[in-house]
């Protein structure tokens, strides 16, 4: 099964009718795991945000740097938090092109993103997802599946990219506070999020009627500002060049720093003392 392959037999549990923020970012991200009103939503979106599958990219392409700079500093493990839907570009798949076999564990409670990341995976004895809210530690970290891949008595790779933007304050302080008491010294946090802070009058109009078509889908989302993201860091070690726009973490493609939608994301690694 390819990652490039319609979702086979839907589990009962997805209703097709209501559109779901994941399916969206697929959608934006060019992928085929969504359905006709993820599409009119994600056209509905389009229409007053034509920035946001720019973004969605830039986050991407800031996933994959991160994850190099991990397996650059000797990390062989990871926990994604809110992997999403598979498509190009996989955690897993970035340590197959570094030529490293990494162990994975991707978390989201997408049905859809869990049932066809199942079929991508199956077979792997490296790599897996589990279906859990990742606001639940316990159902993330006591799940058999963690225990199996991951030793948390080692540094660990925890990737927190593109999600916390659905959760409310204080809980991405919160969680990411919990999280790190689980992980070794050592241990690389990956973080990428929303914001709105330098985006332009015209953006920044964009941002606002994005945020009106999320919450009306009942998923809203929260733009934060370089202080509040800066609070979550708290003790721990920030990687240079610290919290950034996306493409100016780790810079590879200049062509990114010209990206109209570069002003929307930050993103940072810290490493835990
Ligand atoms: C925008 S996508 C980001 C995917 C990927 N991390 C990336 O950066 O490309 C956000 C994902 O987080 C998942 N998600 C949202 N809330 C979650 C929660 N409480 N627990 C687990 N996953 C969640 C969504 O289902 C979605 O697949």
């Amino acid at each position: 099964m390819s990652i490039l392959d319609p979702v086979p037999e839907l589990p009962a549990s997805v209703d097709a009718r209501q559109p779901s923020a994941a399916r969206a970012y697929d959608y934006f991200l060019g992928g085929s795991h969504n359905f006709a009103a993820d599409r009119e939503f994600a056209d509905q979106v389009l229409a007053i945000a034509p920035s946001i599958p720019a973004v969605t990219r830039l986050n991407r392409s800031f996933l994959r740097r991160a994850v190099r700079y991990c397996l650059d500093q000797g990390i062989r493990q990871f926990l994604d938090l809110g992997s999403g839907i598979p498509t190009v570009g996989n955690t897993h798949q970035v340590a197959e092109s570094a030529g490293v076999t990494a162990r994975v564990v991707y978390v989201d409670n997408e049905p859809v993103a869990y049932h066809h990341a199942q079929h991508v995976l199956a077979g792997s004895e490296t790599t897996t997802i589990i279906q859990a809210d990742m606001r639940d530690l316990p159902a993330v970290l006591d799940h058999p599946d963690t225990r199996r891949l991951l030793d948390f008595s080692q540094p660990v790779g925890l990737l927190v990219v593109g999600v916390l933007l659905y959760f409310e304050d204080p809980q991405p302080a919160e969680l990411i506070r919990a999280y790190r008491q689980r992980l070794a010294p050592g241990s690389l946090i990956a973080v990428s999020t929303l914001t709105d802070e330098h985006a332009s009058p015209a953006l920044r109009s964009e941002m606002e009627m994005l945020r009106g078509a999320y919450e009306a889908a009942g998923e809203p989302v929260y733009p934060r500002d370089h202080a509040e993201i800066l609070s979550w860091f708290d003790g721990l070690d920030l990687v240079d060049p610290g919290l950034v726009t996306l493409p100016e973490w780790h810079t590879e493609d200049p062509n990114e720093l010209d990206d109209v939608a570069r002003p929307l994301g930050y993103g940072a690694v810290a490493r835990l003392p």
